[in-house]
């Protein structure tokens, strides 16, 4: 991984392969390293770039309320830094996603293309963002482990767990590798994200939404709402796979990302 400076912050990165920009942006409250199947596949004829987000993995620790938009700026900046000015093909899933809708808020100039997997446009509720502050309250009282045993359970299809036993080790890892400080602080982020469905129709961008068919987080059907909202966008439902579909089922997801790809580049 690189570890790069921007302003007062590092930022970790993996920065692998040539040619037109993969940017991939992880959920919460994982790190780069849940795109390992994608990063291994497109580097072979893309750049791909797979960071580590304010106050997850090997990037700085972020302290106060982690927001979807500050996230997107440190995504800009992240490019500024490596001298990409390209545009780039912006692939986020969940959180990553919502960050998605911000980047392209923004920094919409710097778009290709905008691959949208198992994430949603709509603000939290009042009782889910109240949900998230307590359990940002206890993360930073009780350690890393109490999100992971919160969001294990909701995070798979309902095969996973026996066939991909390996696939629960190591996100469970991923997660309590984090600290709880950016762990609390993407929650306040998350609990204040906008919403984002009056973006939609603008979207004039080649646009690939994916979900895994039992994500029981952003579902097939919420999903196929925001692919009937963006004009022309495609819409692939990922098999055997349930919220963290491009990790659960890597094959269904790298050919659906490679024939996008492939379309529109
Ligand atoms: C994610 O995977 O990023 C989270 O499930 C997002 C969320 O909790 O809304």
């Amino acid at each position: 991984m690189k570890h790069l400076r921007i302003a007062d912050f590092s930022m970790a990165v993996v920065d692998r392969g040539k040619g037109a920009t993969l940017l991939l942006v992880h959920g919460f409250p994982l790190t780069h390293a849940m795109w390992q199947p994608q990063i291994e596949y497109f580097a072979e004829h893309f750049r791909v770039i797979a960071p580590d987000l304010p106050g997850f993995g090997e990037s700085d620790a972020f302290v106060g309320v982690a927001t979807m938009e500050h996230m997107a700026d440190r995504l800009a900046a992240l490019l500024d830094a490596l001298e990409i000015r390209d545009r780039v093909i912006f692939c986020g899933l969940s959180m990553g996603g919502y960050i998605g809708w911000e980047f392209w808020r923004k920094h919409r100039q710097r778009l290709a293309g905008l691959i949208q997997c198992d994430t949603r446009v709509i603000a939290d509720m009042p009782e889910v963002a109240k949900g998230r502050r307590i359990l940002a309250a206890r993360v930073l009282a009780e350690g890393s482990k109490v999100s992971a045993d919160a969001m294990l359970p909701k995070l798979f299809g309902p095969q996973t767990p026996q066939q991909q036993a390996h696939l629960l080790d190591s996100v469970r890892r991923m997660i309590e590798s984090n600290s709880p400080a950016g762990i609390a602080a993407s929650l306040e982020g998350l609990a204040v994200r906008r919403d984002a469905r009056e973006l939609l129709s603008q979207i004039d961008l080649p646009t690939l939404v994916l979900v895994g068919e039992y994500d029981a987080i952003s579902t097939p059907d919420e999903m196929r709402g925001i692919v009937a909202a963006i004009p022309n966008a495609e819409f692939v439902e990922i098999p055997d796979a349930g919220h963290l579909s491009t990790l659960e089922n890597p094959l269904a997801a790298n050919t659906a990302i490679e024939k996008f790809l492939t379309s529109h580049l």
